[in-house]
Protein backbone atom coordinates (compact mmCIF):
# COMPACT_ATOMS: atom_id res chain seq x y z
CA UNK A 1 0.00 0.00 0.00
CA UNK A 2 0.88 3.51 -1.26
CA UNK A 3 2.05 6.08 2.09
CA UNK A 4 -1.15 8.62 2.66
CA UNK A 5 -1.47 11.42 4.55
CA UNK A 6 -3.97 10.45 7.36
CA UNK A 7 -7.08 13.05 6.39
CA UNK A 8 -7.09 16.60 5.07
CA UNK A 9 -5.40 18.55 7.82
CA UNK A 10 -2.27 16.83 7.33
CA UNK A 11 -2.00 17.09 3.97
CA UNK A 12 -2.85 20.43 3.97
CA UNK A 13 -0.51 20.97 6.56
CA UNK A 14 2.62 19.47 5.12
CA UNK A 15 1.88 21.43 1.83
CA UNK A 16 1.25 24.70 3.60
CA UNK A 17 4.89 24.06 5.66
CA UNK A 18 6.44 23.22 2.02
CA UNK A 19 4.59 26.57 0.69
CA UNK A 20 5.53 28.66 3.73
CA UNK A 21 9.56 28.82 3.43
CA UNK A 22 12.64 30.88 3.53
CA UNK A 23 10.89 32.32 0.49
CA UNK A 24 8.43 34.11 2.44
CA UNK A 25 10.05 35.25 5.31
CA UNK A 26 13.65 35.70 3.88
CA UNK A 27 12.92 36.57 -0.02
CA UNK A 28 9.68 37.83 0.24
CA UNK A 29 10.85 41.11 2.11
CA UNK A 30 13.77 42.05 -0.10
CA UNK A 31 12.38 41.38 -2.99
CA UNK A 32 9.80 43.92 -2.08
CA UNK A 33 12.42 45.38 -0.82
CA UNK A 34 14.77 46.09 -3.69
CA UNK A 35 11.62 46.03 -6.19
CA UNK A 36 9.68 49.22 -5.55
CA UNK A 37 7.49 47.56 -2.21
CA UNK A 38 3.75 47.26 -2.89
CA UNK A 39 4.07 47.33 -6.76
CA UNK A 40 6.01 44.50 -6.04
CA UNK A 41 3.46 43.17 -3.94
CA UNK A 42 0.64 43.23 -5.93
CA UNK A 43 2.22 41.89 -8.82
CA UNK A 44 3.09 38.77 -6.43
CA UNK A 45 -1.39 38.61 -5.29
CA UNK A 46 -1.86 38.66 -8.83
CA UNK A 47 -0.14 35.97 -10.06
CA UNK A 48 -0.60 34.06 -7.29
CA UNK A 49 -4.44 34.14 -7.73
CA UNK A 50 -4.90 33.87 -11.80
CA UNK A 51 -1.42 31.93 -12.67
CA UNK A 52 -0.73 29.69 -9.77
CA UNK A 53 -3.82 28.78 -8.32
CA UNK A 54 -4.99 26.82 -11.10
CA UNK A 55 -0.99 25.28 -11.71
CA UNK A 56 -1.26 24.26 -7.89
CA UNK A 57 -4.68 22.45 -8.34
CA UNK A 58 -3.53 20.75 -11.58
CA UNK A 59 -0.18 19.50 -10.03
CA UNK A 60 -1.87 18.23 -6.87
CA UNK A 61 -4.70 16.53 -8.79
CA UNK A 62 -1.34 14.67 -11.53
CA UNK A 63 0.07 13.35 -8.26
CA UNK A 64 -3.20 11.54 -7.21
CA UNK A 65 -4.24 10.64 -10.47
CA UNK A 66 -0.97 9.24 -11.47
CA UNK A 67 -0.29 7.59 -7.55
CA UNK A 68 3.46 8.52 -8.72
CA UNK A 69 6.30 10.80 -8.00
CA UNK A 70 6.77 13.60 -11.05
CA UNK A 71 8.75 11.12 -13.19
CA UNK A 72 6.80 8.31 -13.02
CA UNK A 73 3.07 10.64 -13.14
CA UNK A 74 3.78 12.12 -16.58
CA UNK A 75 5.14 8.93 -17.67
CA UNK A 76 1.54 7.03 -16.59
CA UNK A 77 -0.35 9.93 -17.64
CA UNK A 78 1.19 11.10 -20.90
CA UNK A 79 4.19 9.48 -22.96
CA UNK A 80 7.51 8.02 -21.49
CA UNK A 81 8.94 11.32 -23.68
CA UNK A 82 6.87 13.65 -20.96
CA UNK A 83 8.22 11.66 -18.58
CA UNK A 84 11.74 14.40 -19.33
CA UNK A 85 9.90 17.13 -17.86
CA UNK A 86 9.63 14.96 -14.84
CA UNK A 87 13.34 14.55 -15.12
CA UNK A 88 14.33 18.29 -15.18
CA UNK A 89 11.42 19.08 -12.55
CA UNK A 90 13.77 16.93 -9.95
CA UNK A 91 17.14 17.86 -11.46
CA UNK A 92 15.67 21.25 -10.61
CA UNK A 93 14.83 20.89 -6.95
CA UNK A 94 17.73 18.73 -6.15
CA UNK A 95 19.45 21.67 -7.13
CA UNK A 96 17.49 24.17 -5.32
CA UNK A 97 17.20 22.09 -2.14
CA UNK A 98 21.30 22.10 -2.25
CA UNK A 99 21.69 25.87 -1.83
CA UNK A 100 18.74 25.88 0.53
CA UNK A 101 19.81 23.91 2.87
CA UNK A 102 22.81 25.87 2.73
CA UNK A 103 20.63 29.36 3.86
CA UNK A 104 18.64 26.83 6.41
CA UNK A 105 21.78 26.22 8.11
CA UNK A 106 22.97 30.01 8.55
CA UNK A 107 19.31 30.41 9.85
CA UNK A 108 19.58 27.92 12.17
CA UNK A 109 23.34 29.13 12.96
CA UNK A 110 21.78 32.35 13.76
CA UNK A 111 19.38 31.33 15.96
CA UNK A 112 22.36 29.69 18.18
CA UNK A 113 24.44 33.25 18.23
CA UNK A 114 21.08 34.96 19.28
CA UNK A 115 20.55 32.41 22.24
CA UNK A 116 24.27 33.58 22.70
CA UNK A 117 23.52 36.97 22.95
CA UNK A 118 25.80 37.88 20.14
CA UNK A 119 24.80 41.11 18.64
CA UNK A 120 26.89 41.55 16.37
CA UNK A 121 26.37 38.96 14.52
CA UNK A 122 24.82 41.30 11.92
CA UNK A 123 27.83 42.70 11.07
CA UNK A 124 30.10 39.52 11.43
CA UNK A 125 28.09 37.83 8.26
CA UNK A 126 30.66 38.45 5.67
CA UNK A 127 32.77 36.18 8.15
CA UNK A 128 30.40 33.71 9.25
CA UNK A 129 29.26 33.06 5.75
CA UNK A 130 32.99 32.53 4.60
CA UNK A 131 33.42 30.34 7.88
CA UNK A 132 33.42 26.77 6.25
CA UNK A 133 33.37 24.60 9.89
CA UNK A 134 30.20 26.91 10.68
CA UNK A 135 28.70 26.76 7.27
CA UNK A 136 29.84 23.44 6.25
CA UNK A 137 28.11 22.06 9.88
CA UNK A 138 25.30 23.53 10.20
CA UNK A 139 24.34 22.24 6.90
CA UNK A 140 25.33 19.00 7.56
CA UNK A 141 22.80 19.55 10.71
CA UNK A 142 20.01 20.47 8.58
CA UNK A 143 20.12 17.95 5.96
CA UNK A 144 20.33 15.29 8.74
CA UNK A 145 17.17 16.85 10.79
CA UNK A 146 15.29 16.66 6.91
CA UNK A 147 16.68 13.43 6.39
CA UNK A 148 15.36 12.05 9.85
CA UNK A 149 12.14 13.29 8.92
CA UNK A 150 11.48 12.14 5.23
CA UNK A 151 12.84 8.81 6.56
CA UNK A 152 9.66 8.77 9.16
CA UNK A 153 7.74 8.62 6.19
CA UNK A 154 4.72 10.63 4.90
CA UNK A 155 1.98 10.48 7.89
CA UNK A 156 4.75 9.78 10.69
CA UNK A 157 7.29 11.88 9.79
CA UNK A 158 6.08 14.53 7.24
CA UNK A 159 2.76 14.89 8.24
CA UNK A 160 3.60 15.15 11.94
CA UNK A 161 6.37 17.67 11.68
CA UNK A 162 3.83 20.26 9.80
CA UNK A 163 1.46 19.80 12.05
CA UNK A 164 3.14 20.84 14.80
CA UNK A 165 5.65 23.26 13.31
CA UNK A 166 3.39 24.92 11.30
CA UNK A 167 0.62 25.93 14.05
CA UNK A 168 3.88 27.09 16.32
CA UNK A 169 5.28 28.75 12.70
CA UNK A 170 2.05 31.25 12.91
CA UNK A 171 1.93 32.09 16.60
CA UNK A 172 5.65 33.15 16.79
CA UNK A 173 5.01 34.98 13.16
CA UNK A 174 1.86 36.87 14.75
CA UNK A 175 3.90 37.66 17.85
CA UNK A 176 6.41 39.44 16.31
CA UNK A 177 4.74 41.18 14.16
CA UNK A 178 2.35 42.54 16.50
CA UNK A 179 6.06 43.48 18.67
CA UNK A 180 6.97 45.60 15.42
CA UNK A 181 3.81 46.89 15.15
CA UNK A 182 4.21 49.04 18.14
CA UNK A 183 8.00 50.40 17.82
CA UNK A 184 8.24 53.78 16.27
CA UNK A 185 9.22 53.23 12.44
CA UNK A 186 6.56 51.01 12.48
CA UNK A 187 4.72 53.75 10.13
CA UNK A 188 7.17 54.72 7.94
CA UNK A 189 7.89 50.89 7.18
CA UNK A 190 3.96 50.41 6.29
CA UNK A 191 3.74 53.08 4.20
CA UNK A 192 6.68 51.82 1.77
CA UNK A 193 5.31 48.10 1.77
CA UNK A 194 1.82 48.96 1.42
CA UNK A 195 1.63 52.33 -0.96
CA UNK A 196 2.21 51.13 -4.21
CA UNK A 197 4.10 53.00 -6.73
CA UNK A 198 2.84 51.94 -10.54
CA UNK A 199 6.06 53.61 -12.05
CA UNK A 200 7.98 51.05 -10.74
CA UNK A 201 6.40 48.21 -12.72
CA UNK A 202 8.50 47.04 -15.04
CA UNK A 203 9.59 43.42 -16.66
CA UNK A 204 12.29 43.01 -14.00
CA UNK A 205 9.66 43.32 -11.54
CA UNK A 206 7.54 41.27 -13.15
CA UNK A 207 8.95 38.16 -14.10
CA UNK A 208 10.70 38.26 -10.57
CA UNK A 209 6.73 38.65 -9.25
CA UNK A 210 6.03 35.64 -11.03
CA UNK A 211 9.17 33.59 -10.26
CA UNK A 212 8.63 34.56 -6.67
CA UNK A 213 4.84 32.94 -6.83
CA UNK A 214 6.30 30.21 -8.22
CA UNK A 215 8.92 30.02 -5.74
CA UNK A 216 7.08 30.62 -3.22
CA UNK A 217 3.88 28.38 -3.82
CA UNK A 218 6.52 25.42 -4.60
CA UNK A 219 5.20 25.23 -7.82
CA UNK A 220 7.32 23.93 -10.55
CA UNK A 221 9.44 21.15 -9.62
CA UNK A 222 6.83 18.63 -9.00
CA UNK A 223 6.75 19.00 -5.29
CA UNK A 224 2.80 19.15 -5.40
CA UNK A 225 2.77 16.31 -7.48
CA UNK A 226 4.66 13.92 -4.76
CA UNK A 227 2.61 15.32 -1.88
CA UNK A 228 -0.67 15.11 -3.89
CA UNK A 229 0.32 11.29 -4.82
CA UNK A 230 -0.50 10.83 -1.11
CA UNK A 231 -4.23 12.34 -0.76
CA UNK A 232 -6.94 10.00 -0.48
CA UNK A 233 -9.39 10.94 -3.24
CA UNK A 234 -12.09 12.10 -0.78
CA UNK A 235 -10.21 15.19 -0.47
CA UNK A 236 -11.61 18.48 -2.14
CA UNK A 237 -8.51 19.72 -3.93
CA UNK A 238 -10.02 22.64 -4.82
CA UNK A 239 -10.52 23.71 -1.01
CA UNK A 240 -7.15 22.56 -0.02
CA UNK A 241 -5.40 24.90 -2.86
CA UNK A 242 -7.00 27.83 -2.07
CA UNK A 243 -5.98 26.76 2.10
CA UNK A 244 -2.48 26.51 0.83
CA UNK A 245 -2.36 29.65 -1.23
CA UNK A 246 -4.13 31.79 1.32
CA UNK A 247 -1.76 30.52 4.49
CA UNK A 248 1.21 30.95 1.88
CA UNK A 249 0.06 34.87 0.98
CA UNK A 250 -0.62 35.67 4.45
CA UNK A 251 2.58 34.37 6.03
CA UNK A 252 4.40 36.41 3.36
CA UNK A 253 2.14 39.41 4.03
CA UNK A 254 2.53 38.74 8.02
CA UNK A 255 6.18 38.78 7.80
CA UNK A 256 6.40 42.23 5.68
CA UNK A 257 4.42 43.59 8.69
CA UNK A 258 7.58 42.47 10.87
CA UNK A 259 10.24 43.32 8.74
CA UNK A 260 9.26 46.94 7.18
CA UNK A 261 8.83 48.19 10.79
CA UNK A 262 11.77 46.08 12.38
CA UNK A 263 13.86 47.78 10.02
CA UNK A 264 12.62 51.03 9.21
CA UNK A 265 12.44 51.48 13.37
CA UNK A 266 16.11 51.36 13.18
CA UNK A 267 16.13 53.93 10.04
CA UNK A 268 17.53 51.20 8.21
CA UNK A 269 18.10 50.68 4.24
CA UNK A 270 15.28 47.73 3.11
CA UNK A 271 17.54 46.75 0.03
CA UNK A 272 20.03 45.15 2.08
CA UNK A 273 19.44 41.75 -0.47
CA UNK A 274 20.31 38.58 0.39
CA UNK A 275 21.47 39.61 3.71
CA UNK A 276 18.76 41.63 5.01
CA UNK A 277 17.41 39.68 7.73
CA UNK A 278 21.08 38.32 8.89
CA UNK A 279 22.57 41.95 8.85
CA UNK A 280 19.82 44.07 9.74
CA UNK A 281 18.02 42.40 11.97
CA UNK A 282 20.90 41.59 14.79
CA UNK A 283 21.24 45.46 15.26
CA UNK A 284 17.39 45.60 15.78
CA UNK A 285 17.16 43.04 18.04
CA UNK A 286 20.45 44.49 20.51
CA UNK A 287 18.20 47.70 20.62
CA UNK A 288 15.54 45.75 22.51
CA UNK A 289 18.17 45.26 25.12
CA UNK A 290 19.85 42.36 26.41
CA UNK A 291 17.18 39.78 27.89
CA UNK A 292 14.11 41.15 25.48
CA UNK A 293 16.64 41.19 22.22
CA UNK A 294 17.46 37.69 22.97
CA UNK A 295 14.33 36.21 23.40
CA UNK A 296 12.39 37.93 19.95
CA UNK A 297 16.22 37.34 18.21
CA UNK A 298 16.44 33.71 19.09
CA UNK A 299 12.53 33.26 18.40
CA UNK A 300 12.59 34.83 15.13
CA UNK A 301 15.47 32.66 13.83
CA UNK A 302 13.94 29.47 15.19
CA UNK A 303 10.88 30.96 13.48
CA UNK A 304 13.27 30.86 10.19
CA UNK A 305 14.51 27.72 10.95
CA UNK A 306 10.77 25.74 10.91
CA UNK A 307 10.21 27.33 8.44
CA UNK A 308 13.07 26.18 6.50
CA UNK A 309 12.63 23.05 7.52
CA UNK A 310 8.75 22.33 6.56
CA UNK A 311 10.45 23.23 3.12
CA UNK A 312 13.22 21.20 2.81
CA UNK A 313 11.35 18.35 3.59
CA UNK A 314 9.38 18.63 0.83
CA UNK A 315 12.21 19.22 -1.53
CA UNK A 316 13.57 16.17 0.16
CA UNK A 317 10.60 13.98 -0.58
CA UNK A 318 10.82 14.79 -4.63
CA UNK A 319 14.02 12.22 -5.45
CA UNK A 320 13.47 9.89 -2.63
CA UNK A 321 9.53 9.40 -4.05
CA UNK A 322 11.24 8.52 -7.21
CA UNK A 323 13.56 6.27 -6.15
CA UNK A 324 10.69 4.29 -3.89
CA UNK A 325 7.92 4.27 -6.72
CA UNK A 326 11.01 3.54 -9.59
CA UNK A 327 13.37 1.35 -7.97
CA UNK A 328 11.56 -0.17 -5.13
CA UNK A 329 14.26 1.08 -3.04
CA UNK A 330 13.64 0.96 0.94
CA UNK A 331 12.58 4.57 2.07
CA UNK A 332 15.65 4.29 4.61
CA UNK A 333 17.77 3.19 1.91
CA UNK A 334 16.75 6.12 -0.20
CA UNK A 335 17.11 9.12 2.11
CA UNK A 336 20.90 8.17 2.50
CA UNK A 337 21.76 8.16 -1.27
CA UNK A 338 19.75 11.46 -1.65
CA UNK A 339 20.87 13.09 1.50
CA UNK A 340 24.84 12.04 0.68
CA UNK A 341 24.26 13.29 -3.02
CA UNK A 342 22.51 16.71 -2.22
CA UNK A 343 24.77 17.88 0.55
CA UNK A 344 27.89 17.24 -2.10
CA UNK A 345 25.73 18.57 -4.76
CA UNK A 346 25.82 21.91 -2.01
CA UNK A 347 29.33 22.32 -1.79
CA UNK A 348 29.52 25.05 -4.51
CA UNK A 349 26.99 27.23 -2.77
CA UNK A 350 28.59 27.04 0.47
CA UNK A 351 31.80 28.03 -1.10
CA UNK A 352 30.00 30.83 -2.81
CA UNK A 353 29.97 33.65 -0.32
CA UNK A 354 33.75 34.66 0.13
CA UNK A 355 35.30 31.38 0.38
CA UNK A 356 35.90 30.27 -3.11
CA UNK A 357 36.74 32.98 -5.12
CA UNK A 358 35.75 30.96 -8.22
CA UNK A 359 32.16 30.36 -7.26
CA UNK A 360 31.40 34.08 -5.44
CA UNK A 361 32.22 35.79 -8.88
CA UNK A 362 30.60 32.68 -10.70
CA UNK A 363 29.13 34.41 -13.41
CA UNK A 364 28.18 37.86 -15.07
CA UNK A 365 24.97 37.85 -17.17
CA UNK A 366 24.80 39.37 -20.50
CA UNK A 367 24.78 43.17 -20.68
CA UNK A 368 24.72 43.77 -16.84
CA UNK A 369 27.79 44.73 -14.62
CA UNK A 370 29.91 42.73 -11.82
CA UNK A 371 29.50 39.01 -11.33
CA UNK A 372 26.76 36.90 -9.26
CA UNK A 373 27.72 34.40 -6.89
CA UNK A 374 26.86 30.78 -7.74
CA UNK A 375 24.49 30.67 -5.01
CA UNK A 376 22.57 33.56 -6.66
CA UNK A 377 23.04 32.24 -9.95
CA UNK A 378 21.06 29.02 -9.22
CA UNK A 379 18.37 31.00 -7.45
CA UNK A 380 17.89 33.08 -10.50
CA UNK A 381 17.96 30.40 -13.22
CA UNK A 382 15.87 28.28 -10.75
CA UNK A 383 13.10 30.19 -9.56
CA UNK A 384 13.03 33.11 -12.06
CA UNK A 385 13.31 30.70 -15.08
CA UNK A 386 12.69 27.10 -14.20
CA UNK A 387 9.85 27.05 -11.84
CA UNK A 388 7.54 29.21 -14.44
CA UNK A 389 8.84 26.86 -17.36
CA UNK A 390 7.82 24.39 -14.82
CA UNK A 391 4.53 25.55 -14.90
CA UNK A 392 3.83 26.29 -18.26
CA UNK A 393 5.05 22.64 -18.73
CA UNK A 394 2.25 21.17 -16.31
CA UNK A 395 -0.29 24.21 -17.82
CA UNK A 396 0.40 22.22 -21.30
CA UNK A 397 0.57 19.20 -20.52
CA UNK A 398 -2.82 19.30 -18.56
CA UNK A 399 -4.18 20.88 -21.32
CA UNK A 400 -3.20 18.98 -24.28
CA UNK A 401 -1.93 15.53 -22.95
CA UNK A 402 -3.87 14.80 -20.20
CA UNK A 403 -6.72 16.61 -21.14
CA UNK A 404 -9.00 19.26 -19.18
CA UNK A 405 -11.50 16.98 -18.94
CA UNK A 406 -9.32 14.40 -16.86
CA UNK A 407 -8.03 17.26 -14.65
CA UNK A 408 -11.83 18.64 -13.85
CA UNK A 409 -12.94 14.45 -13.61
CA UNK A 410 -10.35 14.10 -10.51
CA UNK A 411 -11.04 16.99 -9.03
CA UNK A 412 -14.81 16.23 -8.98
CA UNK A 413 -13.67 12.91 -6.75
CA UNK A 414 -14.09 15.46 -3.37
CA UNK A 415 -15.86 18.01 -4.99
CA UNK A 416 -19.10 16.47 -7.14
CA UNK A 417 -20.64 19.74 -8.49
CA UNK A 418 -17.41 21.08 -9.67
CA UNK A 419 -16.96 21.71 -12.71
CA UNK A 420 -20.04 23.85 -12.50
CA UNK A 421 -18.65 26.66 -10.05
CA UNK A 422 -16.98 29.59 -11.23
CA UNK A 423 -13.92 28.35 -9.79
CA UNK A 424 -14.22 25.02 -11.83
CA UNK A 425 -14.60 27.38 -15.18
CA UNK A 426 -11.32 29.10 -14.46
CA UNK A 427 -9.23 26.45 -13.20
CA UNK A 428 -10.50 24.75 -16.93
CA UNK A 429 -10.11 28.32 -18.76
CA UNK A 430 -6.99 29.08 -16.62
CA UNK A 431 -5.22 25.87 -17.12
CA UNK A 432 -5.98 25.73 -21.16
CA UNK A 433 -5.33 29.57 -22.00
CA UNK A 434 -4.39 31.64 -19.79
CA UNK A 435 -1.34 29.85 -18.20
CA UNK A 436 -0.06 28.44 -21.35
CA UNK A 437 0.09 32.07 -22.72
CA UNK A 438 1.05 34.36 -20.28
CA UNK A 439 3.74 31.91 -18.97
CA UNK A 440 5.03 31.28 -22.42
CA UNK A 441 5.47 34.93 -22.90
CA UNK A 442 6.76 36.10 -19.93
CA UNK A 443 9.42 32.75 -20.06
CA UNK A 444 10.72 33.90 -23.41
CA UNK A 445 11.07 37.67 -22.89
CA UNK A 446 13.06 36.29 -19.51
CA UNK A 447 15.26 34.38 -21.21
CA UNK A 448 15.95 37.15 -24.01
CA UNK A 449 16.76 39.70 -21.41
CA UNK A 450 18.28 37.66 -18.54
CA UNK A 451 20.42 35.52 -20.86
CA UNK A 452 20.75 37.20 -24.28
CA UNK A 453 20.67 40.70 -23.04
CA UNK A 454 17.94 41.25 -25.96
CA UNK A 455 15.28 44.03 -24.71
CA UNK A 456 11.86 44.04 -26.29
CA UNK A 457 9.66 45.52 -23.58
CA UNK A 458 10.73 48.49 -21.64
N1 LIG B 1 8.08 27.34 -1.04
C1 LIG B 1 9.30 27.28 -0.32
C2 LIG B 1 9.62 28.67 0.19
O1 LIG B 1 8.87 29.58 0.01
C3 LIG B 1 10.43 26.71 -1.12
C4 LIG B 1 10.11 25.40 -1.72
C5 LIG B 1 9.80 24.26 -1.08
C6 LIG B 1 10.00 25.10 -3.09
N2 LIG B 1 9.51 23.27 -1.96
C7 LIG B 1 9.62 23.77 -3.20
C8 LIG B 1 10.17 25.85 -4.22
C9 LIG B 1 9.40 23.17 -4.44
C10 LIG B 1 9.97 25.25 -5.46
C11 LIG B 1 9.56 23.94 -5.55
O2 LIG B 1 10.62 28.88 0.81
Amino acid sequence: MRNTFSNRIGFIAAAAGSAVGLGNIWKFPFEVGERGGAAFLLMYLVFCFVLCFPILVAEISIGRKSQRNPIGAFTVLGHKKWSLVGILSMVAAVLVLSFYNVVAGWSFGYFIEMLNGNFSAGNQFPEFIKNMVKVGGYAALFMAATAFIVAKGVSGGIERTNKILMPLLILIIVMLAGYALTLPGAREGLKFYLIPDFSRINLEVIYNALGHAFFSLSLGFGALITYGSYVNKQENIVTAAAVITLTDIGVAFLAGFMMFPLVFSQGLETNGGAGLVFMTLPGVFEQLGPVLGIVVGALFFLLLSFAALTSTVSLFEIPVAYMVDEFQVNRKKAVWIAGIAIFIIGIPSMIANGYSDFFSHFITYVGSEGSVDFMTFISDIASNTFLPLGGLLVSVFVAYVWKKENLLHEISNGNISFADTLIGRYIGFGIKYVCPLVLGVIFLLTVLERFLGIHLVG
